[in-house]
């Protein structure tokens, strides 16, 4: 295999927020990541833990409290020409929760579409605009006859599907999808997780996958990363997260999965995760330790020397 290139370098980053007088919501507080181009990172945890402000700052949706985030080893959050943020907002693109709620409901679809192909210039004519409407459409699994309808025709994982054809439109390199499928019914999910996986291999995309739950996410990712309460806690392989989750707040996520098999769901015990288990000692320092090549897990030294065990 050919050595990973960085795509995206997220360095201490720090999203706090201001909320009444004296309360700040660490709601990303010192994380630290890569992503490889061409690859899925997906990042899980409970809702509120930080995950959505973590796209929204790599997206430049927010001004950093702290740290950088580096794309191609450009500070991201550094002031740029209009040309170079054109460039930014075209190359980085969103898909959301809820599609519905982020197509304009008076707008066709052909212009949802292509509204980003109109403002990044990239038809040449109003006929090659529709032409590349209609493959878009196709690409994601609709066709021609949809591009004169609205947004409320649709079913939502129709939806979802105008939201990626939108976030292609511009030719992307990397995607942020923001629990694309929580809001769908269980049956489309699956659906829409495919075609979100065949795209980005057909395209050689670079996604950052978000959940709250780890049972979806281990068909897209490659890597999975896992947040607690504004921290990363744990980062690596898939395989080897499913495998071995050395976290006890992993552990306890993937103790919430239900098995498709009656017999081993029946014996299936869930854990919960309380931090106390961890006996911190006042002087023991945590920091992203790696116990196996590229799986990192917030722990102290007296634990990290257990995991090697
Ligand atoms: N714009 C904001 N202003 C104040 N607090 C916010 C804002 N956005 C998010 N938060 C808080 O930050 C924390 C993380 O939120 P979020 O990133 O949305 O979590 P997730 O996507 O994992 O559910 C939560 O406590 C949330 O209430
Ligand atoms: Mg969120």
């Amino acid at each position: 295999m050919a050595p990973k290139e960085k795509l995206l370098e997220i360095k201490n980053l720090k999203q706090y927020f201001n909320v009444g007088k004296a309360n700040e919501v660490k709601a990303v507080d010192d994380v630290s990541f890569d992503i490889y181009k061409g690859e899925v990172l997906g990042i899980v945890g409970e809702s509120g833990c930080g995950k959505s402000t973590t796209g929204r700052s790599i997206i430049r949706l927010y001004d950093a409290t702290g740290g950088e985030v580096l794309y191609n080893g450009v500070n991201v959050h550094d002031k740029k020409s209009k040309a170079q943020l054109k460039d930014f907002n075209r190359k980085m693109q969103m898909i959301f929760q809820d599609p519905y709620a982020s197509l304009n409901p008076r707008m066709k679809i052909a212009d949802v579409i292509a509204e980003g192909i109109d403002i990044h210039g990239l038809a040449k004519s109003g006929k090659e605009r529709m032409e590349m409407v209609y493959e878009l459409l196709e690409t994601v699994g609709l066709n021609k006859e949809h591009a004169n309808r609205y947004p409320h025709e649709f079913s939502g994982g129709q939806r979802q599907r105008i939201g990626i054809a939108r976030a292609l439109a511009v030719q992307p390199e990397f995607i942020i999808a923001d629990e694309p499928i929580s809001a769908l019914d269980v049956s489309i999910q699956a659906q829409v997780v495919n075609l979100m996986k065949k795209l980005q291999k057909e395209k050689e995309l670079t996604y950052l996958f978000i959940a709250h739950d780890l049972s979806m996410v281990k068909y897209i990712s490659d890597r999975i990363g896992v947040m607690y309460f504004g921290k990363l806690v744990e980062i690596g392989p898939a395989d080897d997260l499913y495998n071995n989750p050395l976290h006890p707040y992993t552990q306890s996520l993937l103790s919430a999965i239900p098995m498709p098999d009656p017999i081993s769901e029946r014996s299936r015990k869930r854990i919960s995760y309380n931090s106390s288990v961890h006996n911190y000692a006042d002087n023991e320092e945590l920091a992203m330790r790696e116990v196996t090549p590229g799986h990192f897990v917030l722990c102290s030294e007296r634990e990290f020397n257990n995991f090697k065990k």
